[in-house]
């Protein structure tokens, strides 16, 4: 038997990178939140809205992998998932530091977090499976964005630096750890065409789920600032997701590649993007 046809060699472990836990501050000034990009509601709000996502998002994350834990035997993969939940719970504080600096300004910001939390408790009651396929389909969703913020510099080009460091960081790390859920999948689950079924479903329907929260929640914040009707903020955003920049429009076709029966996250491989996160430490060092 060849080693593509096994159904159960589970990944590429040639391409494995052990993500490192790193425990860093970023301090974002709380006073900035509404203004931190560009001096630009609708872009601020725009990430701002994506934060709400993250600390009840990235604790789903680390229960689902951490269900399976016992299910692993390659010490390497073990190794990884430890340093995945090490980093998820990290990202998962910062992110909690700054959501309240969004609380104080948007208080209903904070039902929102409280309402995504509560979905994810319904998933947590759905098959442990289940759980891991919405978990590595949320992971991809977040590699390719993470992608995209690290290759399109004009994203932050004039954000507040605490805020673009806090962003710049997670968007590394995620990449850093970006197969590990997917590789836990792969061990646990194979590629087999049910587990193919089930991996497709669940990014097709967090995917839509995601977007019919998100929008809702980033019009609602723009609404409590009073910028619904503010054109030039509308034309900025579009012109970042749709238009010249096109950072959602570009992401399509990432996010399609999941749907290859052989897809694994380092297919996309942005390995020397990680290259940063030196000099990200050194900055950090340097301001702290
Ligand atoms: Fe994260
Ligand atoms: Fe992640």
């Amino acid at each position: 038997m060849t080693r593509q046809q096994q159904p159960h060699t589970p990944y590429d472990s040639a391409r494995r990178i052990i993500p490192t836990q790193r425990n860093l501050h970023f301090n974002v000034p709380a006073e900035q939140i509404a203004s931190w990009n560009n001096h630009s509601m609708h872009l601020s709000h725009f990430l701002n809205s994506l934060s709400i996502f993250f600390p009840v998002g990235e604790r789903f994350f680390i229960d689902s992998v951490r269900n399976y834990r016992d299910a692993i035997a390659d010490p390497d993969l073990k190794r990884a998932v430890k340093a995945f939940i090490g980093q998820e719970a990290m990202h998962g504080r910062e992110h909690e530091q700054y959501n309240e600096a969004l609380f104080r300004r948007v208080p209903a910001a904070r039902a929102m977090e409280k309402m995504v939390d509560r979905l994810l408790r319904l998933v947590q009651k759905l098959p442990k499976s289940s759980q891991l396929s919405t978990t590595i389909a949320l992971e991809h969703f977040t590699a390719i964005l993470a992608d995209a913020l690290l290759n399109e510099p004009r994203i932050l080009e004039n954000a507040e630096p605490h805020y673009a460091r806090l962003w710049i960081w997670h968007a590394l790390e995620e990449t850093e750890h970006k197969s590990v859920a997917f590789d836990v999948w792969l061990a646990v689950r194979g590629r087999g065409p049910l587990a193919y079924l089930q991996r497709s479903m669940g990014l097709i329907v967090a995917t839509i789920i995601f977007w019919a929260i998100a929008i809702p929640f980033y019009l609602r914040i723009l609404g409590h600032e009073r910028q619904l009707s503010n054109a030039r903020g509308w034309r900025e955003i579009l012109r970042y997701a749709f238009g010249e920049i096109g950072v959602l429009r570009k992401l399509v076709r990432p996010w399609a590649d999941y749907f290859r029966p052989s897809f694994h996250p380092w297919d996309h491989d942005n390995q020397h993007q990680l290259a940063r996160l030196k000099s990200l430490t050194n900055e950090l060092e340097r301001v702290a």
